[in-house]
Order: structure tokens, then C-alpha cells, then sequence
């Protein structure tokens, strides 16, 4: 009788130990190491069968034909473009959100429209269930085969009994192997599961998707190396009160991780979203102050967005900040340097800021709008409605040049704007038509020309 053997592992780096200790060595971080079961003597018995008929050898790389393998393209186009034009044989992805937020939906959905064979797996849900959620949803359906299975080897029984082009896991936190002891959803489950599908995957090409549950702090739940082990990390994002998601690659192995891919949600599923800016400049017909458009580029693809603020006097001693969507220590940084640059106490002031539609913006590039935003509430004065900002600002109150300029001018004249606040060091742009250009070097000088404070 062989003991199965266990270890004390970090649940943030994976690192193992003897004993139990407070502190991981390796990552510093307290309180992570917990003991758990290694993988028995079953796994022992596979890694040697494994080793005895692996039979890879090494091939030229110039001879190696890729068009004997395209990549799939699904009916789902935001989704093949986000990474990066189809997915890739034997390739692994994982789709990371919140609850709710609608990634069963999306996989769903594209295994019903599947030109080839799909085996949706859920762990979750029934396929009764299932089947509700696809009649909601429509589609072609006639490639799509649900499995409402968590025992992996079971799962890979009826994977080679199948065969399909795609396979589908609803949820990698719900499945167990039986090679390791552990409950579901447990780091060591996770783990063992996504390397054995892995290895399925990379031994008979088929992709297979994998959707992850991501914790309270928005990290995808499990070990840190689950998200080494795939090609491809996806992240499905959106607020529950607006129709609007976003999927963006976080990872990937097989295309840029720039872009992004935006759907809004209906009764009867996601649908694709052309025109985005429009979705995320809010319909107020009336001229009031606060109000700011700057453009952003994510990947290729430029977005009008809006930006509020509200600037009041603090009623008690600290001021509030208070920011949806705009990172809240730019946004003091910013503050800080018109206070210093132009000389505004907005120490005595609050300031609330809004991205509106629920988006998260990381780029500088709208630093400008952000601060023309909260100057407009704060001097009760509005901006031009056919303007649009598009530049970053230095510590010194410097207007910076940001990238891609020419994607965001175009894309604010598309939209029916007819002037574009940029920095001088932008280089000049040629074949602009029909918007008027504003370059400047100094924040003073912008608030000048449209405020003359
Ligand atoms: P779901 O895909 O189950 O989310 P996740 O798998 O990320 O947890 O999405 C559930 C939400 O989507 C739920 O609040 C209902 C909504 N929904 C629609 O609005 N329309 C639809 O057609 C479907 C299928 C779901
Ligand atoms: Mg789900």
C-alpha cells in the first residue's frame, strides 16, 4: 500500500514545502500555503506510459506547413477579432467575469452557430436548462452537442466517442479528476484538470474554451498558473446595469492583446455592436456643464466617451473624490496639478467623476477630457457640444501627444465633431477634413480659450 503523498503548496505561486509555514518564501505573501494531496501513484503510472510513446521530433520551421491547420473561425466576429482572427488548433482559452455577467451566454451561443461539431460541457447547469437558455437565444443549432457532465475522464470518453471541432468547459471550477483527491474548484483540481485537457488539446488540436470564475478582487480564481497554462485569457466585463459588455484579452499567445469586442445584451442574447461611441455618449439634449468627450483607442478601435463631473463645496473638513470608471489617483493627480498650475483650490471642493455607460477607462489619453470636465462644473460653464479631447497631461501641465491620434481624429469626425483639442507635439495630421484642429502645449492655455476664466 503507497501512500498518497501531500506537500504544503502556496496557493498564490504554487510554490511547495516540507512543512507548514506562515510566510511563502518565495512570493512573501502570508497565510497562502495550505496542505494538499499530491497526485498518486495513478498519475505516476500515466507520465510513464506517456513517456513511452511519445514520438515528437524536431522539424525545421520552415517546413512546417500551417496551412494544414487554419484556424476556426466561428460566426461570432468581435470574437474571432478579440483573439486575433479564429482560434488556433489545440489552442486553449479562458474567459474569465463575474457572474451573471453573461459567459455561459456567449459560449453558448457561438457552439450554436458552430459550422463544426461543438460539445458544450457544463458542470453547472442541466441540459434541460440548457436547452431554455438556447431557445432564447436561436441560432442554427445544428452542430451543438451539450454534455451536463464534471468527471473528466468521463468527459473525455465521450469527447473520443464525438469527436468535435470545438469543445467547451463550463466551468473549470466545476470539474474533478480522479487522479488527485482533492474537492472541486480546489487549486490542485484546477490545476490537474486544465493540464490534462491541455495535453488533449494540444495532442488531438481541438481547441477547447474554458470559462473560469473570477474572485471578489477580480482575479481569476484558482492558481496564478492556470493563467501560464493556456494560450489565451479573455476577460468578459460589463455593469450589471447596462446592456454593454466588453471582452478584452488579457493574454494570448496567437495575436495582439489590444483589442476588445463589445456586445450588448438582449432577451434573446448578446448581439455584436457596431457603432459603439453612440452607445456610450449619453442622449442629453439640453447644454449643461460638467460635460466632456474624449476619445480612446483600444487595440484598434477608437470610442467616444463621456465624462461628467461634478465639482460642490465640501461641506466637511476632507474633500471627496469619488470616481466610476476613471482611475481615482490620476484623477488626484490631475487635480493636484491644476491646483498648482492654474491656481484653483480645489482642496475645498469635491469632485465626482463619471465615465458614463459603466466603462472602465485606462488610457491618459483622456486626462484632457477629464479635466475640461471638471472645470466646466467648476466654473458653471459649458463646453462646446461639437468638440472632442484627445490628449494626455504631464505633472508640469504640460498637454503630451498621445498615441494613434489619427484613428481618434478620424473617428470624432465620423461622429459629427467639429473640433479636436490635441497636443502641439502631435505630429500633424494630413487628410483631415471637416474638423478643425486645436493643438496646444499648455493646460493654461486650453482653459483659457475655452473658459477665459
Ligand atoms: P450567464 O451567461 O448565465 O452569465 P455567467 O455565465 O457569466 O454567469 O448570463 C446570465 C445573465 O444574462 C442573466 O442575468 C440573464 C441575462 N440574459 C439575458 O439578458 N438574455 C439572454 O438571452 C440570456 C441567455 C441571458
Ligand atoms: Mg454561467
Amino acid at each position: 500500500m503507497s501512500r498518497s503523498k501531500t506537500a504544503y503548496v502556496c496557493q498564490e505561486c504554487s510554490t511547495q514545502y516540507v512543512r507548514w509555514q506562515g510566510q511563502c518564501n518565495s512570493c512573501k505573501q502570508w497565510e497562502t500555503i495550505v496542505q494538499e494531496e499530491l497526485e498518486t501513484k495513478a498519475k505516476k503510472a500515466w507520465d510513464r506510459n506517456e513517456h513511452a510513446t511519445k514520438s515528437s521530433k524536431p522539424i525545421k520551421i520552415d517546413q512546417i506547413d500551417l496551412r494544414k491547420r487554419p484556424r476556426i473561425i466561428t460566426q461570432n466576429k468581435e470574437f474571432d477579432r478579440v483573439i486575433g482572427g479564429g482560434l488556433v488548433p489545440g489552442s486553449m482559452v479562458l474567459i474569465g467575469g463575474e457572474p451573471g455577467i453573461g459567459k455561459s451566454t456567449l459560449l453558448l451561443q457561438i457552439s450554436l452557430d458552430a459550422e463544426e461539431v461543438v460539445l458544450y460541457i457544463s458542470g453547472e447547469e442541466s441540459v434541460e436548462q440548457i436547452k431554455l437558455r438556447a431557445d432564447r437565444i436561436g441560432g442554427n443549432k445544428k452542430n451543438c452537442y451539450v454534455l451536463a457532465e464534471t468527471k473528466l475522464e468521463s468527459i473525455f470518453e465521450h469527447i473520443n466517442r464525438l469527436s468535435p471541432g470545438l469543445v467547451v468547459v463550463d466551468s473549470i471550477q466545476t470539474l474533478v479528476s480522479a487522479r488527485v483527491d482533492s474537492i472541486a474548484s480546489s487549486i490542485t483540481q484546477i490545476r490537474t484538470c486544465t493540464s490534462e485537457l491541455l495535453e488533449f488539446s494540444k495532442k488531438t488540436l481541438i481547441p477547447v474554451v474554458l470559462i473560469g470564475h473570477i474572485t471578489k478582487e477580480g482575479q481569476l480564481a484558482g492558481p496564478k498558473v492556470l493563467e501560464h497554462m493556456v494560450d489565451t485569457v479573455l476577460l468578459f466585463e460589463g455593469d450589471q446595469n447596462y446592456s454593454h459588455r466588453l471582452l478584452r484579452t488579457q493574454k494570448n499567445r496567437f495575436g495582439p492583446t489590444s483589442e476588445i469586442g463589445i456586445y450588448q445584451m438582449h432577451s434573446n442574447g448578446l448581439t455584436e455592436v457596431e457603432n459603439p461611441s453612440r452607445l456610450l455618449i449619453s442622449q442629453k439634449d439640453s447644454h449643461s456643464s460638467g460635460y466632456a468627450i474624449g476619445v480612446t483607442v483600444e487595440g484598434i478601435r477608437p470610442l467616444l466617451i463621456e465624462v461628467q463631473a461634478l465639482v460642490s463645496t465640501a461641506v466637511y473638513g476632507t474633500p471627496q473624490r469619488s470616481s466610476t470608471g476613471f482611475n481615482s489617483k490620476r484623477l488626484n493627480m490631475l487635480l493636484a496639478i491644476l491646483e498648482k498650475r492654474v491656481g484653483f483650490s480645489l482642496g475645498t471642493k469635491d469632485v465626482f467623476i463619471n465615465i458614463t455607460g459603466g466603462i472602465k477607462v485606462e488610457e491618459p489619453a483622456i486626462d484632457l477630457a477629464v479635466v475640461m470636465a471638471v472645470l466646466s462644473s467648476y466654473y458653471d460653464l459649458t463646453i462646446p457640444q461639437s468638440t472632442c479631447f484627445g490628449a494626455e497631461i504631464g505633472l508640469s501641465g504640460e498637454i503630451r501627444a498621445v498615441p494613434k491620434i489619427e484613428i481618434r481624429i478620424k473617428e470624432a469626425q465620423k461622429r459629427g465633431y467639429k473640433e479636436f483639442v490635441m497636443s502641439k507635439h502631435n505630429e500633424s495630421v494630413e487628410e483631415i477634413h471637416d474638423i478643425k484642429l486645436y493643438q496646444s502645449e499648455r493646460i493654461e492655455k486650453v482653459i483659457q480659450h475655452f473658459f477665459r476664466p
